[in-house]
């Protein structure tokens, strides 16, 4: 089958790469040159593991190629999946144009029965627009459909290839038996609905997951103050079949490209029709202060940061991504060089992603142990698999002072980080 890919961004790359794999006639597209001159060279943009192996492959064996030319990729193509960023427009909703504009430049080269598929995240009713933009550029029958993408960044090839259901939003028969057919060689775990729920369940899907994260760090809040240890309440809650012991990370709250944007545009979509009254608002709410919350927690626990050093371990938003939007170090390092402190810093793959973003004064390391030394203070904020299994007595020996070793995550044990002549803060313990 010959698919078109709309949009080279995170989901584009993974999706397109995905289907060539399975053996598709698949042609990417993006309005960037260079960006697809990288590409085919191999070049991700970002860092996801596995992403280039899989680029590389399926552009040798001839299933992938890319073009800026929308003749190229959509004549002949049945299905033309549209991955084209969606940022936020000033009240919070999703801009739409780039989801519009391809539209408009596909129609022309639509073949009869093609399947316009949305994967980027779009409000309902988002469809009808995209129907009447095609519409007026072109006279040929074709089918729009919605199929919401659920990947993560750092897992997104395995997420792809493996997905936990696939949630296809169609509205004829036709939609429906092309894309069963091509999601059955990912899953058999195919859920079929109206387009409308479909774009519902991404947005549902996600403020779920945001809510769930804002309510255990309220819980962690509350553990905070009366000895409890949020981990041993997990445990406890987590046996609950209903509720589920995964997931349940608290720490500094979310942050990344998705969910932020999500609660914030879901709020606004709910008052823009007249639901005004919502969680959502909350959400965002509590999470845009906890950074600033947490901090001032942990500045009166060390007795102020003025002249201290603080070694930062992890700078991108979650581990095995270099991708650093709504990412914690951004709020966290301007914030501890504000109080005066010394800064010193260190992330596997992130580093030249963040440096434009954070004052001159920051110290960069190679490694976490360069960046604790004369580190009074160290502050654990993402959990890379190399920060995990630190040598404690030997983050000890590297520290001077007080010896603050600030685990946002909940990584470490607690008794095994004080016996090793370390203060030990957790989140919610
Ligand atoms: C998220 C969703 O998990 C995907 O299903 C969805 O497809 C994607 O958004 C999207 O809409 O494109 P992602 O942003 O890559 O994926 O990352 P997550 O692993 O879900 O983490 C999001 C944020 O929540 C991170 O800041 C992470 O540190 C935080 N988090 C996650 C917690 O604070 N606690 C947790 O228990 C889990």
């Amino acid at each position: 089958m010959k698919i078109a890919c709309i949009g080279t961004g995170f989901v584009g790359v993974v999706t397109s790469s995905v289907m060539a794999k399975l053996g598709h006639e698949v042609v990417g597209l993006d309005i960037d040159q260079k960006r697809l001159d990288s590409l085919k060279q191999g070049i991700v943009p970002f860092y996801e593991p596995g992403l280039q192996e899989l680029l590389l492959e399926t552009q040798q064996s001839g299933n992938l190629t890319f073009t800026t030319d929308y003749q190229t990729a959509i004549t002949g193509a049945q299905v033309i999946m549209i991955m084209v960023g969606t940022p936020s427009a000033p009240d919070g909703q999703a801009d739409l144009k780039y989801v519009f504009a391809s539209s408009e430049s596909l129609a022309p080269y639509l073949s009869p029965g093609a399947i316009v598929v949305l994967k980027s995240t779009v409000p309902p009713g988002t469809n009808d627009h995209v129907r009447a933009i095609i519409s007026q550029h072109t006279n040929i029958t074709f089918d729009i459909a919605s199929v919401p993408e659920f990947l993560k960044e750092g897992t997104a090839v395995a997420d792809t290839l493996h997905p936990d259901r696939i949630v296809l939003g169609v509205d004829s028969d036709h939609a429906r038996q092309v894309l069963t057919e091509l999601h059955s060689q990912l899953t058999d775990n195919i859920i079929v609905m109206k387009s409308e729920s479909a774009q519902m369940c991404k947005y549902a899907a996600n403020n779920y997951l945001a809510t769930r994260i804002t309510f255990i760090n309220q819980i962690a809040d509350l553990c905070e103050k009366n000895g409890a240890d949020i981990q041993e309440v997990i445990e406890g809650i987590g046996q609950d079949k209903r509720i589920g012991s995964h997931y349940w990370y608290p720490g500094l709250g979310y942050g990344g490209s998705c969910f932020p944007k999500d609660v914030k545009e879901i709020a606004s979509y709910a008052a823009s029709i007249g639901e005004s009254e919502s969680l959502f608002i909350k959400i965002d709410d509590l999470n845009e202060k906890r950074i600033g919350k947490m901090m001032a927690k942990y500045e009166e626990l060390v007795g102020g940061f003025a002249g201290k050093t603080v070694a930062v371990l992890g700078l991108s938003f979650k581990k095995n991504t270099n991708d650093t939007r709504v990412a914690p170090s951004l709020k966290v390092i301007p914030s501890l060089i504000e109080k005066g402190a010394n800064v010193r810093v260190t992330d596997p793959k992130s580093i030249t992603e963040i440096k434009p973003l954070l004052p001159d004064t920051v110290v960069y390391c190679s490694d976490p142990y360069e960046a604790i030394t004369g580190a009074n203070i160290t502050i654990l904020l993402i959990e890379w698999d190399d920060y995990q299994n630190l040598d404690l007595g030997k983050v000890a020996s590297l520290m001077l002072g007080d010896k603050y070793f600030i685990d946002t995550r909940n990584q470490y044990n607690p008794s095994k980080v004080a016996n090793a002549g370390l203060k030990y803060k957790g989140t919610g313990r």
